[in-house]
């Protein structure tokens, strides 16, 4: 059974990606910053870690307490949204989406590599966004939240080189427009839509190593 690990699990996308995985017949290890008060989370049965993405000697103990386990298929969902833009952004705001978005990610990638490098698929995917595709910018609106995430599919380029060399395969996905709390109600996108369209992207990436941005639906979007 292959062992998939979920960040940012308790809610949204997340939490339908753990259903959906589990439904799929995978071993799912999801974390939680606040595992006790994660009650749907809970009710799944998944193996749950308590996990700040934000905060690096957090990272460091799920690692430690993970030493030795092989995960096949890593996904870094958790993330923070950004509507505002221009004139007078909130600066604290943004380097926290930086710290979320970009950093965390990366970070928990490189802490969990070891484990990815044991493991039978060898798969990291992240949740970015098609708001961080820079070719696609064609208006403004969440100006702080398209760095980050346009910061995290450069990680994710540049980390490929890297990684692929111990035959893991990186993946920057595209969720669609999900109705979550980050989405909002006015979404067209069902989470477990979503996680269905993101489980069979990421269970077909293949071998290819190829580093891709894909949306839910396996369209390729442009960087
Ligand atoms: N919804 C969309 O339309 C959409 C579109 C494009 C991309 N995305 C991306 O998809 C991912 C999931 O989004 P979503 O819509 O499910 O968002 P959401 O409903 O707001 O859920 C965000 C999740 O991230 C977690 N999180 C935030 N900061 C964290 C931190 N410092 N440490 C650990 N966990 C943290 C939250 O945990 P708490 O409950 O503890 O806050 C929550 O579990 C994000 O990366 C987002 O940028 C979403």
């Amino acid at each position: 059974m292959p062992t998939t690990l979920i960040t940012g699990a308790n809610r949204g996308i997340g939490l339908a990606l753990v259903r959906e995985f589990q439904a799929k017949g995978h071993d799912v290890i999801a974390t939680a910053r606040d595992p006790s008060a994660a009650t749907d989370l809970k009710a799944t049965g998944a193996e749950l870690h308590a996990l700040d993405v934000a905060d690096p000697a957090s990272i460091k103990a799920l690692a430690d307490a993970l030493t030795g386990k092989p995960i096949d298929i890593l996904i870094n969902n958790a993330g923070l949204g950004d509507r505002a833009d221009l004139p007078r952004l909130d600066y604290d705001r943004f380097e926290e989406l930086l710290r979320v978005n970009t950093i965390a990610p990366i970070r928990v990638l490189d802490a969990l590599t070891p484990n990815l490098a044991a493991g039978k698929e060898k798969i990291a995917a992240a949740l970015s966004s098609q708001l961080g595709s820079i070719q696609n910018t064609d208006m403004a609106f969440g100006l702080a939240y398209r760095v980050s995430k346009a910061g995290l599919n450069m990680g994710l380029r540049t980390a490929a080189h890297t990684l692929n060399a111990q035959g893991i395969t990186l993946l920057a996905l595209h969720p669609g427009w999900v109705k979550t709390d980050m989405g909002g109600d006015g979404a067209p996108v069902e989470p477990a839509d979503s996680a269905a369209g993101l489980y069979k992207v990421i269970t077909g990436a293949g071998p290819s190593r190829e580093l891709r941005f894909f949306d839910w639906q396996g369209e390729t979007l442009p960087w």
